[in-house]
């Protein structure tokens, strides 16, 4: 069985730097065209110049055959210049802002403290159409981390979109009905990703017969109900819903930790694992829509011209990825993904 589409974009997806990024990089741009690049990076890409140079380097990064465009984005403090945004808007390289939680995941540390903080970038986005990206996850000590989703959407999201209701946003790596709800009832300037170990896991993969600990990303997996209600979002063929893979590298030390990194890496199998959930769902049909038009169309971009394959046919995905002196385990290690795309 063939698949042939337009190549797909990732618009959700981090690279970091020096060794691991040529690895992420080149996995990424075997398939897709283009990728919104994450910016928490150890020291975070908070400005417009920052982002110009950590694109340099990922360029320095494609493969030569490639035709890879990173898209970069900033990320929000409590501090950034409403001013930035006008910075962004006349730089054709710059996509959008990115708004993590203080606290909420790695390299969060520098994320908001406080909204409230932000409300004046938040109006200049608002008029210069600048999307923001939400890490949609509250803080509080007292919540327990399955709710977390939940109870941003309730306290954060609904004042949000109240406040700013042309806002572009992006309501990244849902996890939950709620969000599955929310994202449905709100404006179409409401766009959501979603990852393909949301929609292939429940969090029972990851505690039942052993802890797993390259399952734990964030926000975390959640119960079975949540992921019927995501894959019934990435198939329904609503515009809102898009491919975003939060394919998110760390090494097998960091991993393998008593205090282990959130973080799942698909880079190297990203769209034939989306393909194994469409066929299962029976709606292949709508794989091309949800990895290579929906997300182009929210950040108004061109379709890509160029076509891929996506071939029936299994692969088995290798044990570990060397990086440096350490390595990454990639999703489905030593495993098998039933497509691969053959271009
Ligand atoms: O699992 C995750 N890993 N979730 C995030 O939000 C961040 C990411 C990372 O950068 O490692
Ligand atoms: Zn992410």
């Amino acid at each position: 069985m063939h698949l042939n589409i337009t190549q797909p974009d990732d618009l959700h997806l981090h690279v970091r730097e020096d060794a691991m990024m040529s690895l992420a990089i080149s996995h990424t741009a075997r398939v897709f065209a283009r990728a919104i690049i994450m910016p928490n990076l150890a020291t975070p890409i908070i400005s417009t110049e920052a982002a110009l140079a950590y694109r340099a380097n990922i360029l320095l990064a494609i493969p030569k055959d490639s035709n890879f465009i990173p898209l970069m984005t900033i990320y929000l403090t409590d501090n950034t210049p409403p001013s930035e945004v006008e910075k962004i808007k006349s730089n054709q390289h710059i996509h959008a802002i990115k708004y993590y939680p203080a606290g909420a995941t790695t390299n969060s540390d520098s994320g908001v403290t406080n909204l409230s903080k932000t409300y004046k970038i938040l109006e200049q986005m608002e008029k210069h159409d600048v999307p923001l990206l939400v890490h949609g996850e509250v803080t509080d000590s007292d919540i327990d981390i399955f709710d977390r989703e939940k109870i941003f959407i309730e306290r954060h999201l609904n004042v949000l979109i109240n406040d700013f209701p042309s806002l572009r946003i992006v309501f990244e790596h849902i996890t939950t009905k709620e969000a599955v709800d929310f994202v449905n009832e709100s404006s179409k300037n409401i766009g959501a990703t979603i990852t393909a170990h949301h929609l292939l896991l429940n969090r029972s993969h990851m505690l039942v017969g052993g802890i797993k600990p390259h399952l734990y990303c964030l926000p975390v997996l959640k119960r079975e109900t949540h992921r019927t209600a995501l894959l019934e979002a990435a198939t329904s063929a609503n515009p809102k819903f898009f491919l975003g893979t939060d394919s998110a590298p760390h090494t097998i030390k960091k991993k393998e930790s008593a205090c282990g990194c959130a973080g799942i890496y698909t880079a190297h199998a990203a769209l034939e694992l989306y393909a194994e959930i469409f066929e299962q769902e029976n709606a292949l049909d709508k794989l091309e829509g949800f990895a290579s038009q929906f997300g182009a169309d929210f950040y108004n971009l061109p379709h890509n011209s160029r076509k891929i394959t996506l071939e029936k046919s299994p692969q088995t995905i290798p044990a570990t990825f060397p990086v440096e002196n350490d390595a990454i385990y990639p999703f489905r290690a030593g495993e098998s993904v039933a497509w691969r795309v053959s271009q």
